[in-house]
């Protein structure tokens, strides 16, 4: 299983340096956090952050738009450097013309839920998709409980006959890691645990990978 720091939880005055530390550790993949004010309670960052931090790290970009009317917004987030374009379920009208924009920008599409949405929401799109991010807590925060009612979701979308990835985001941590693994996922999005506990990042993200193994 691949970790994704979530830069949400990374000191903003010095994300470039914070970033190499998550290369020191191997990472591939980083986790970036967009908010609205308006989907969720709470407003990230946009594109001319992404395209700064784009020009410190060949890391791909794994863009989580937690945000109303994203296919506004898609070519912009394209062309700050993002990688991966992952919208959320609950906010968009019509997914499939998203997901081709997406895919026709040279992006590589994404689809999230919330952990209280059902699955069958997306089952129709899930072979159009190159990823799959559950939620695991309510969107909107870093720092929260991982809630443990999710775990059945990524047992299910593992029995998929499938070319997505499952990602799961939210409230992973040392102790909750080892159950996201043996689910199923693919990747595991981390903010607190690794830019927390005391901020020595390449040691909580080898620690994420030594607690993920099953
Ligand atoms: C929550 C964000 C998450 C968050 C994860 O809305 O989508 O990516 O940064 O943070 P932790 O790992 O601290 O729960
Ligand atoms: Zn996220």
């Amino acid at each position: 299983m691949e970790i994704a720091p979530s830069i949400l939880s990374a000191d903003f005055a010095n994300l470039a340096k914070d970033i190499k530390q998550c290369e020191l550790a191997k990472v591939k993949i980083l986790h970036i956090d967009v908010m609205d004010g308006n989907f969720v309670p709470n407003i990230t960052i946009g594109p001319v952050v992404i395209s700064a931090i784009r020009r410190q790290s060949k890391l791909i970009f794994d863009t989580h738009l937690m945000i109303n009317s994203p296919d506004k917004y898609v070519e912009a987030f394209v062309k700050a450097g993002s990688d991966w374009i992952t919208f959320h379920i609950e906010a968009v009208k019509n997914p499939f013309s998203l997901i081709k924009k997406i895919r026709s920008l040279g992006a590589k599409p994404g689809i999230s839920i919330n952990p209280f949405t059902s699955l069958r929401k997306i089952s129709r799109y899930l072979d159009m998709v190159d990823l799959v991010l559950v939620m695991s807590v309510n969107p909107g925060f870093g720092g929260q409980k991982f809630i443990s009612d999710v775990l059945p979701k990524i047992e299910t979308l593992k029995k998929e006959k499938r070319n997505f990835k499952i990602s799961v985001d939210g409230g992973i941590n040392f102790d909750t890691i080892s159950a996201v693994a043996a689910a199923g996922a693919d990747i595991a999005v981390a903010g607190n645990a690794v830019f927390g506990n005391c901020g020595n990042i390449v040691k909580n993200i080898k620690k994420l990978y030594e607690f993920s193994k099953i």
